[in-house]
């Protein structure tokens, strides 16, 4: 069965008390949980994982490469920008990466316009609040139907 691993950085604990103005009103539960049904229906196998900490998102990763992930939808939170240690764990897992951001982060200050993952994603979503996460598994369940 294709496997998909999704991973949120720092502080996406708090989705749904943490400025939803800026990140809505979603729990990181209502957003694996419909990440979960999307993957079911299409005979994936999915792992969510969500840490505050770096070293913890980098291992996840490693174990990625091993464990025959097909594809990562990943949002570094803070990590983004300042992460050069996740970004050489993504390039050294040879699967899909897609970065996902629920705020569009260029219409942000500009310490968030850089993003160290995109170096490596091969798509990136911005803006899109929850639905991002979706596209971004949808993407991943489409190109492998295309391989
Ligand atoms: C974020 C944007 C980041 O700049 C920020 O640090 C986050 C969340 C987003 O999903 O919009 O924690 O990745």
């Amino acid at each position: 069965m294709n496997k998909v691993l999704i991973l949120h950085g720092p502080n996406l604990n708090l989705l749904g008390t943490r400025q939803p103005e800026i990140y809505g009103s979603e729990t990181l539960n209502d957003i694996n949980n419909a990440l979960y049904e999307k993957a079911a229906v299409n005979g994936w196998d999915i792992k969510a994982l969500q840490s505050n900490h770096e070293g913890a998102l980098i291992d996840a990763i490693h174990a990625a490469r091993e464990d025959g992930t097909a594809a990562i939808v990943i949002n570094p939170a803070a990590y983004t920008h300042t992460s050069v240690a996740i970004l050489d764990a993504l390039n050294a897992f040879e699967g899909k990466v897609i970065e996902v951001h629920l705020s569009n982060v260029h219409k942000r200050e500009s310490f968030r316009h850089h993003s160290y993952v995109s170096l490596r994603a091969d798509g990136v979503i911005a803006g899109l609040g929850s639905q991002g996460y979706l596209a971004a598994l949808d993407a991943v369940i489409r190109a492998a139907e295309r391989a």
